[in-house]
């Protein structure tokens, strides 16, 4: 099944033409359970003005989306934002790694971060950080893909049913 899937860099125009589907995907992950920004009710409407909000970042380079493409649908993102600040140039944080319910453990997630880590390494950002919820599928994706954990801030974050959870912080050099 993975095999018939592509990964691929989206640019701002393709962005904006498809936030219905880059929609589904986020509000997917939110139904999932997973702690990604937003709580549970989170709407189709609301998870299109998230990317929304994200096509002028897309448009001027400061952030680039890879999505994953089953024939004609999207099914997976991760996207890569680059370090604004001038003495960070070598880094870049990863953040939105989501691959639909339907569509998970079957290493989608595994190839949108290999992905995106060749991407860094092409624009010369060779430290990543991200982080993801202590425990969860974002968890086990990072520390099996060599990233390494530098600390958990209990109750950083809530779920999406409103409780505290940890937050696991992870960086990797590329
Ligand atoms: C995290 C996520 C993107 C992983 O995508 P995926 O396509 O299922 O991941 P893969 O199939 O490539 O998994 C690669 C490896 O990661 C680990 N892994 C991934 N999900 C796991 C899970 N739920 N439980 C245990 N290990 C898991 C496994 O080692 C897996 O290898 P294996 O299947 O051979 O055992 C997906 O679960 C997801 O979208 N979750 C909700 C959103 C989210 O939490 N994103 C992270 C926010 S930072």
């Amino acid at each position: 099944m993975a095999d018939t899937v592509v990964i691929r860099e989206l640019a701002a125009a393709e962005a904006e033409r498809r936030l219905d589907e880059l929609g589904v995907i986020l509000r997917d992950a939110v139904e999932s359970g997973a702690s990604v920004n937003f709580l549970q009710g989170f709407t189709q409407a609301e998870a299109e003005a998230f990317w929304r909000g994200q096509v002028p970042g897309i448009a001027d380079g400061g952030r680039r989306l890879l999505v994953a493409e089953d024939g004609e649908r999207l099914i997976g993102t991760v996207v890569l934002t680059l370090a604004p600040q001038p003495n960070q140039p070598h880094r870049a944080d990863v953040g939105k790694m989501l691959v639909l319910a339907s569509h998970r453990r079957r290493g989608l997630g595994r190839r949108l971060l290999d992905a995106v880590e060749a991407l860094a390494r092409e624009q010369g950002r060779t430290l990543l950080m991200l982080d993801t919820t202590l425990g969860s599928s974002g968890d086990m994706l990072y520390r099996r893909c060599g990233w390494t954990e530098y600390g958990i801030v209990p109750g950083h974050a809530l779920s999406t049913l409103g409780v505290p959870t940890a937050t696991a912080f992870f960086y990797k050099e590329v």
